[in-house]
């Protein structure tokens, strides 16, 4: 198993490489590119980790080497948010950055499974699937937006609130990843009942977790620790998946006969060739179909705004 994590020299990139460093399985191969120069030295630190996961360093002329190969890619490449900021302000940076870095998965890894970390997910998942296309080598079923950090949060807040272990909670998550997009779906928690007000008090918290983050950094950055630890969970379970475990994890993907949007993160059964089955979501309760039709909109705006940006 060869995992590429491109933007491995971030905040998230090395939370992210240290935990895949520690966990992968025995004989993985991890691979960190980054255009910032201190990449090369990150992964001589991580190396010093005895574990049996080979790390290998990559500066920025060197992207071909470190896909070639590649199972897993994960991109968590370009900047973060600052207080005062929406997910959407990142667009004009991040969007060039993914479409590239995608280039050079069709080139030199086409069949890998990709990850798409890098804000706004919402569009630039969407990027990712018509690089690919316009490169003939589009797999839906290989390409996902990493939304495992409203998963994580949400079990925090709801095991937070009812004093249980938060490794007994589960929470889905579906929708997209920013703002009223994300939406928990906290009438499917086993083993809880929420009043009304707990119910508008947790999704609004759920969805405007990643802004606690940012302004509690005031101007540092947004989440890289929790997000590191949600895309190691994620790509841990993919990892499983392609080694023939039965896994279903939360996540962003390509939905052909929703009447939602083009992309929805839905539970996912993962398995050797990426998604295996795209299971349906449930039941809503009313309070959720009504914030599930409120947001559809926005999220279909911001998929077409991914796919202009390729095709204009
Ligand atoms: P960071 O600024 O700490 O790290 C970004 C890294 O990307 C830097 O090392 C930079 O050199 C590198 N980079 C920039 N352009 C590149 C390129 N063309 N090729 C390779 N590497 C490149 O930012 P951080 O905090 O790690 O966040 C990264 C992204 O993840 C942001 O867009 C952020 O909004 C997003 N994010 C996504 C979350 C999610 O739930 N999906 C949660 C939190 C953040």
């Amino acid at each position: 198993m060869k995992v590429a994590v491109l933007g491995a020299a971030g905040g998230i990139g090395q939370a992210l490489s240290l935990l895949l460093k520690t966990q992968l399985p025995a004989g993985s191969e991890l691979a960190l590119y980054d255009v910032a120069p201190v990449v090369p030295g990150v992964a001589v630190d991580l190396s010093h980790i005895p574990t049996a996961v080979k790390v290998t360093g990559h500066g920025k002329d060197d992207l071909g080497v470190a896909l070639t190969d590649a199972d897993i890619v994960l991109i968590p490449a370009g900047v973060p948010r600052k207080p005062g900021m929406d997910r959407s302000d990142l667009f004009n940076t991040n969007a060039s950055i993914v479409k590239a870095l995608v280039e050079g998965v069709a080139e030199h890894c086409p069949e890998a499974c990709l990850g798409i970390i890098t804000n706004p997910v919402n569009t630039t998942v969407a990027i990712a699937a018509e690089t690919l296309k316009a490169k003939g080598v589009y797999d839906k079923n290989k390409l996902f937006g990493v939304t495992t950090l409203d998963v994580i949060r949400a079990e925090t807040f709801v095991a937070e609130l009812n004093d249980m272990d938060p490794a007994n909670v589960h929470v889905p998550v579906i929708g997209g990843h920013s703002g009223t997009t994300i939406l928990p779906l906290l009438s499917q928690v086993e083993g809880v009942s929420f009043s009304d007000d707990d119910i508008s008090s947790l999704t609004t918290r759920i969805q405007n977790a990643g802004t606690e983050v940012v302004e509690a950094k005031a101007g540092g950055g947004s989440a890289t620790l929790s997000m590191g630890q949600a895309a190691a969970r994620f790509c841990l379970s993919l990892t499983a998946a392609m080694q023939g475990e039965n896994v279903v994890e939360y996540t962003y993907v390509q939905t052909d006969d929703s009447d939602d949007a083009a992309f929805f993160a839905h539970p996912v059964r993962l398995g050797p060739n990426g998604v295996e089955e795209i299971l349906p979501y449930g039941e809503l309760s009313d309070f959720e179909q009504k914030a599930k039709e409120e947001m559809l909109e926005g999220l279909r705006g911001d998929i077409q705004l991914g796919v202009d940006f390729v095709n204009s």
